[in-house]
């Protein structure tokens, strides 16, 4: 079967961050069967309805990327008790223009860690709402609060406590296994875009037979 193509957005925008750390142990433990892809989002504006009809270059190419995967993977921290500004605003501009929400129909999961015991759950709370709105039907279990103690993953994403690995790895097999679940029922976007299309020429060719 062909990989499922993963946008995974890391919710950090900072040059030390441990979320980062974890992004690239997730890719590590990631089956073969999801094909990993950074969608990073730093370049962005700051979104305002003013720019709908003509989005900037950066938001171009950030729904671009968006459109190109068939599941994304949030990797953020906690600030604040929410999300990282800079992620609700890369969400922001992923739902946008009206009607063209990037993230629509498309399965998500959410992880993400902080140096608190809690592991960034409020956020995660905070950020799978925003999720639901923008109607991605998300994995909910398992749920992974992540606790960084000094070590736990350095920069190349090497786990070094067993239990954390075997954790992440399982997190990202049953990931594997929510995305090929959802697409079960719903068609993959390029499934979608040929049925749409025949079913365009079917349309056409009956509007012909109508007028001749
Ligand atoms: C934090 N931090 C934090 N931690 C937490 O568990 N709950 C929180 O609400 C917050 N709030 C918060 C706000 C701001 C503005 C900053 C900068 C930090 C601490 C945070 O978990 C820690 O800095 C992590 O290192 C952030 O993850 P990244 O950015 O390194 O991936």
């Amino acid at each position: 079967m062909t990989p499922f193509k993963v946008g995974y957005l890391i919710g950090s925008l900072a040059k030390a961050s441990i979320n980062r750390k974890l992004a690239r142990a997730l890719v590590n433990f990631a089956p073969d069967e999801l094909d990993m892809t950074e969608i990073s989002f730093g370049d962005l504006p700051l979104y305002s309805y003013d720019y709908d009809h003509d989005f900037p270059r950066a938001a171009r190419t950030f729904k671009e990327a968006l459109s190109a995967a068939e599941a994304f993977l949030f990797i953020t921290p906690e600030y604040n008790r929410s999300i990282p500004g800079g992620l609700k605003n890369a969400i922001d501009w992923a739902s946008r223009p009206y009607g063209k929400n990037s993230f629509a129909r498309k399965p998500s999961a959410v992880i993400g860690t902080s140096p608190g015991k809690i592991g960034t759950a409020i956020a995660q709370q905070s950020l799978r709402s925003v999720l639901s709105f923008c109607n991605s039907p998300q994995m909910n279990s398992p749920e992974a609060y992540i606790q960084f103690t000094p070590g736990l993953i350095t920069d190349e994403g090497e786990v070094s406590d067993d239990s954390t690995a075997d954790f992440l790895r399982n997190f990202m097999t049953e990931f594997q296994a929510y995305i090929s679940r959802v697409y079960t029922v719903l068609p993959r976007p390029a499934e979608d875009h040929r049925a749409r299309s025949a079913m365009t020429q079917q349309e056409d060719q009956s509007i012909k037979e109508l007028v001749s």
